[in-house]
């Protein structure tokens, strides 16, 4: 038995979309039960709901073979991971944005740049590389609010349709990264259940085509 962690939120309806049309189906009505653990119909595959940002450390753990995540998850995580698909959805941007006008990645009035982010890694890594000082303000949610209560001056976030910067008046000043789902597998697993990894990862690489 396999088994695949998947997030909760908006990436669930997809990936069990794409596991579906896998092959892999579930009696249960995964999306709107409270459970978190299912197995497939086959009883080949177990799929455990998480949190986005843990799909990536279940898998690296071992705790799940498999896991379905976006790359910027993946990114901010670290965890040592092979990523061997792109599955085509989930497609995202990870940006820097800014109240509207201000186009400079450093045109603070403050010394060191203020960024709130629930990407810190990602954030630390982007202004270091530009040489640029910057406070990280860890946050978790609503990042958007942060610039427009002086709280930071810049954010870095997820954007998808833009619609949430352009109601609260912000604008990308630079795209850091390009984001979508990926499929993770856990290092040691896919050594030891190789014919069933493989066999999957066809069936999904035949749904993506
Ligand atoms: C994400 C992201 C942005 C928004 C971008 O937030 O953090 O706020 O979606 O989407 P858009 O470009 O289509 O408007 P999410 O909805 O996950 O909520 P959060 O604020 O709790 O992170």
């Amino acid at each position: 038995m396999l088994v695949i962690a998947l997030c909760k939120g908006r990436f669930l309806d997809p990936s069990l979309d794409m596991l579906a049309r896998a092959g892999i189906r579930f009696s249960e009505d995964v999306a709107s039960s409270r459970k978190l653990i299912f197995s497939s119909d086959d009883d080949q595959f177990r799929v455990v709901l998480v949190k986005p940002a843990d799909v990536p450390t279940y898998v690296e753990y071992g705790a799940a073979d498999l896991g379905i995540a976006g790359r910027d998850v993946i990114m901010e995580s670290r965890a040592d991971l092979l990523q061997p698909l792109d599955l085509n959805f989930g497609h995202c941007k990870i940006a820097v944005a800014a109240p509207r006008g201000v186009h400079s990645i450093n045109g603070s009035d403050h010394p060191t740049i203020r960024v709130a982010t629930k990407y810190p890694r990602i954030t630390l890594d982007y202004y270091n590389t530009h040489g640029i000082p910057v406070e990280i303000i860890p946050l978790s949610g609503s990042i958007e609010l942060a610039p427009l209560i002086g709280l930071a001056d810049r954010i870095v976030d997820l954007v998808e349709t833009g619609r949430t910067l352009k109601d609260n008046g912000l604008e990308v000043v630079e795209v850091i990264a390009e984001s979508s789902a990926r499929l993770l597998i856990n290092r040691a697993g896919y050594q030891t259940k190789r014919d069933e990894v493989l066999r999957l990862i066809q069936s999904l690489e035949k749904v993506i085509r």
